[in-house]
């Protein structure tokens, strides 16, 4: 990588080229696995006060279809330690612990590439009432510790400070942080883990989304607060090391983002400035509890993760408001009766699939259709901005449908731009029996089973599932003036993934996240011939060949 890049357009510009994978040549990683120094997987922060949580996500009744009513159908439930805690427990919570031998590894309700959370969970909070016999939660800055299901204070907020605080959470309201630590992927993904970091935050921003409607809520990207607003919100370390190697001070916590979780029903308003004055008073500290080093010893340093994480810094900007999709047919019915808690709790990737399977072409509609925005469905009104998205399908056996390359446009004022970069050849003709509204286009006819194996670096998953998809996304001009643009652009292909993950759940199916795939294969494949538009981010469907010697257990004691 060109290290003296001028500006910091140009060097996510330069990151991005010296990420990708190639035939002959991976993105500079670690070369081996340090297992002596993996790092640990949770964040506690020691001497804290610790909140435990109730287990009550079964009580949730919503349906599955629930996810995508439109605001106020779903009954709107009031803040209070136990709604905090099904919105935790179905987002960021422990889904199951998987034994094999003497290995025991836990599954959350986000995923995560190679398993390795690098986002850390925050809530923000003013004072929540007692509800039934449940404690009051007192307003302040709480860690979640999801392999105990429990919240750390960080921050109690000083009675003299306690009316300012509480008055900046507009009634109902209360804010979730997303933070990461890059180590974490560092440890085995070195130079590309820049990227499975924003891509594993959109997960987790998305499971946010999904499980909040499970509550009558929603939860909405704030996009006005500077990234230094949310570290200082959030007790981000000041001093914590990177990929130092002194091995005691605690690896450093990277802000991502803020959510308002709101009801459902609660018109939009901008909240950059109350984010602002909550960081004032935040920051005055001091705060709870002494994080933990993750790893004894780190074997590399990555300074273009460093790079890149000071590069795509946010500062303050005006809120944008929400964006609203112009889309009126209703997404068409699930057939999985089940509560959408339970689809949530279930989600997993595929380690196999059967390569005999089918898809039905109506699985197919549907899962085309939950990725496009609609006014008031999860997660898309999460983003207040158009798609920047396109999923590009390789589809090997969706019954009807014929095996080829296929684009879906989640914003059709794209389509010439789309046209003018992937190449003359394509034929851009409307799918037989698709239905109408979906704005979904056959490129070629194909077999591209073979093609997805060795794009996907020869995983046999990408062959064997009904389909394979990479998400192009839209490398703006902008990216130069605006260089946050490049997280963004992965949480939203986070959010397509994890979106996937639930319809292939509903369809009885099983999705999986590709983040190891040979990006220039891919973009040669599709005609790619403009770097505007890149393929971030990979995903696979199937049906599941369960590997029996897996042992699974309760995620938490039961
Ligand atoms: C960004 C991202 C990239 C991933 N890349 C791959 C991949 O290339 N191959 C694979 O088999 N699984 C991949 N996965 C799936 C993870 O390995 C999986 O999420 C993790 O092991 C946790 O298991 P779970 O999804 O069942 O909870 C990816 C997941 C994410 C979120």
């Amino acid at each position: 990588m060109n290290t003296d890049s001028t500006t910091p357009g140009a060097t996510v510009e330069a990151y991005h080229r010296h990420s990708k994978h190639q035939p002959d040549r991976h993105a500079p990683g670690p070369g081996h696995l340090d297992w002596a120094n993996q790092p640990d997987p949770f964040r506690t922060h020691a001497g804290a006060p610790l909140i435990q949580l109730p287990l009550v996500a079964d009580r949730l009744t919503t349906a599955f279809d629930g996810l995508y009513t439109p605001p106020g159908e779903v009954p709107v439930a009031s803040p209070h330690l136990a709604s905090v805690a099904a919105l935790l427990e179905l987002s960021l919570g422990l889904s199951a612990w998987k034994v094999h031998g003497d290995s025991r590894w836990a599954l959350r309700c986000n995923p995560s590439s190679g398993n390795l959370h690098p986002t850390e969970g925050y809530v923000v909070l003013p004072d929540l009432p007692t509800e039934g016999d449940l404690p009051r939660l007192e307003a302040g800055v709480y860690h979640y510790l999801s392999r105990d299901h429990r919240l750390e204070q960080r921050r109690t907020i000083a009675s003299a400070d306690r009316a300012a605080w509480n008055a900046l959470f507009p009634p109902g309201t209360l804010l979730m942080g997303l933070t990461s630590i890059p180590w974490r992927e560092a440890w085995k993904y070195g130079d590309r883990a820049f990227r499975y970091v924003q891509l594993d935050t959109g997960h987790a921003a998305s499971a946010i989304r999904h499980a909040a409607a499970t509550l009558g809520w929603r939860a909405r990207l704030l996009t006005a607060p500077a990234t230094r607003d949310v570290a200082r919100l959030l007790g981000m370390l000041t001093a914590g090391v990177r990929f130092g190697d002194d091995g005691n001070t605690p690896e450093a916590e990277e802000a991502e983002l803020l959510l308002l979780v709101e009801p459902s029903t609660t018109p939009w308003r901008p909240l950059g400035a109350a984010v602002e004055a909550l960081a004032d008073l935040a920051a005055r500290g001091p705060w709870l509890g002494v994080p933990n080093r993750l790893s004894r010893r780190h074997g590399h340093a990555w300074p273009h993760i460093e790079t890149m994480t000071e590069a795509t810094v946010q500062p303050r900007l005006e809120e944008m408001p929400p964006w609203s999709p112009n889309l009126a047919t209703p997404l068409p019915a699930s057939a999985n009766p089940s509560p959408a808690a339970a689809l949530i709790r279930q989600r997993r990737s595929a380690q196999r699939f059967d390569p005999a399977a089918t898809l039905a072409a109506s699985a197919l509609w549907r899962l085309l259709d939950a990725t496009l925005p609609r006014a008031g469905a999860a997660p898309w009104d999460a983003l207040p901005w158009a798609p920047r998205l396109f999923p590009v399908f390789m589809l090997h056996r969706v019954t009807g449908v014929e095996a080829g390359l296929y684009i879906l446009l989640r914003d059709p004022r794209r389509m010439d731009e789309l046209k003018a970069a992937l190449g003359e050849a394509l034929e851009w003709s409307p799918v037989t029996g698709a239905p109408e509204h979906l704005p979904f286009y056959r490129l070629r006819c194909a077999s591209l089973e073979e093609t997805a194996y060795w794009i996907s670096c020869q995983q046999e998953i990408a062959s064997d599932g009904v389909l394979t998809l990479g998400m192009l996304g839209g490398f703006p001009e902008g990216l130069t003036s605006e260089p946050w643009l490049y997280r963004q652009l992965y949480w939203e292909a986070g959010m397509v993934g994890q979106t996937l993950y639930l319809e292939a759940e509903a369809a009885g199916m099983r999705g999986t996240g590709i983040g190891c795939f040979l990006d220039d294969l891919f973009h040669q494949v599709i005609g790619l011939r403009s770097n505007r538009f890149q393929s971030l981010y990979h995903f696979t469907l199937g049906r599941p060949i369960v590997d029996s010697r897996l042992r699974t257990e309760a995620p938490y004691g039961g």
